[in-house]
């Protein structure tokens, strides 16, 4: 098969699929430059920080299988994709277990200053009295998307003795009943906001997330509790947090993802001490990316076979 990374991958993967295939890379390459190396391409591979566009997909003819290595699709032409019957294969799960995890590193470091206690340690200033922090143990998590990763996170949170909250677009009383399962209380999107110590999110960005947490949400939560953004930049105002923090409406917040991504960006974030920022790393885990990568070779595997089996004959 003649495959384009779009993104880079776990190495032993990308040694795999060029033991047998034909892979060209253009890592964080332009909408311009992916035009131009897909052409002739069967299969692409991508994560996030990369826009497939209708016209990058458009410039391959040939191009049948869309490997997207991770969970969320608002970085490729979804209309596209159905209207051209190309065949989408995301891998949500690895993935997952990381993103749920940063979520509680997130909150266990906001509940304890550790970027604080870390940095003044450092600076050789002994803040042992001014740097008591609170107990995760007995707060009310609150998951405001609760999926396959918030769930996770979720469930980690009970796990952890939280009291945990959740809440999705369209609840059911099957997904009443499966959250109960993981000690999870179904509730409304306010509910969470206002009784929740800590904040999670866990949506994927759309037109119905788009600045979800707005001033407005912001302003149902307590002055005494976090927000950890590890969904999409897009689904929480900054403007709106940087102006909460300040007024200190929230105590702190932690965001892996961002509004503008990339080198040199730098979110208006950045100038609060009460805030810890990442690079989007919350897949970024050896053990998910090695799994993600190892779903990636058998999905293409899986794809030649079938390409090789002999065709049905049209029913007469
Ligand atoms: C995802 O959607 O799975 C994450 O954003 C990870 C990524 O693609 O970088």
């Amino acid at each position: 098969m003649k495959i384009l990374l779009a993104s880079s991958i776990h190495s032993d993967a990308i040694a795999r699929l060029e033991a047998k295939h034909d892979v060209a890379r253009a890592f964080g390459a332009s909408e311009q430059d992916l035009e131009a190396v897909i052409a002739d391409r069967e299969v692409l591979v991508f994560r996030s920080g990369v826009q497939i566009s209708a016209r990058v997909m458009a410039a391959a003819p040939g191009l049948k299988l869309l490997l997207r290595a991770g969970s969320g699709v608002d970085n490729i032409d979804m209309d596209y994709v159905e209207a051209h019957g190309l065949e989408l294969v995301r891998i949500p799960g690895p993935g997952a277990k990381a993103v749920a995890e940063l979520s509680f590193a997130f909150m266990l470091a906001l509940a304890r200053n550790l970027l604080e206690a870390d940095q003044k340690t450092r600076q050789g200033v002994w803040a042992k009295q001014s740097l008591t922090g609170y107990l995760l143990t007995g707060k009310t998590l609150g998951i405001i998307g609760a999926g396959n990763i918030g769930s996770r996170t979720g469930s980690l949170g009970s796990a952890w003795g939280m009291n945990v909250l959740g809440c999705v677009e369209f609840p059911t009383q099957a997904i009443e009943a499966r959250l109960a399962q993981q000690e999870i209380r179904l509730t409304s999107f306010e509910d969470v906001l206002r009784q929740s110590d800590f904040v999670s999110i866990h949506v994927p960005l759309q037109d119905t997330t788009r600045n979800l947490i707005d001033a407005k949400a912001l302003a149902l939560m307590k002055p005494t509790a976090y927000l950890v953004n590890l969904a999409r930049g897009g689904v929480v105002d900054e403007q709106a947090l940087y102006e909460a923090l300040v007024e200190k409406r929230l105590a702190g917040a932690a965001l892996d993802v961002h509004a503008h991504e990339g080198n040199g960006q730098i979110s208006p974030l950045a100038s609060l001490p009460n805030v810890i920022l990442t690079p989007h790393i919350g897949a970024g885990t050896y053990d998910s990316q090695r799994e993600i990568g190892e779903i990636i070779v058998n999905a293409v595997e899986a794809y030649v076979a079938k390409q090789a089996e002999p065709q049905a004959e049209p029913s007469s």
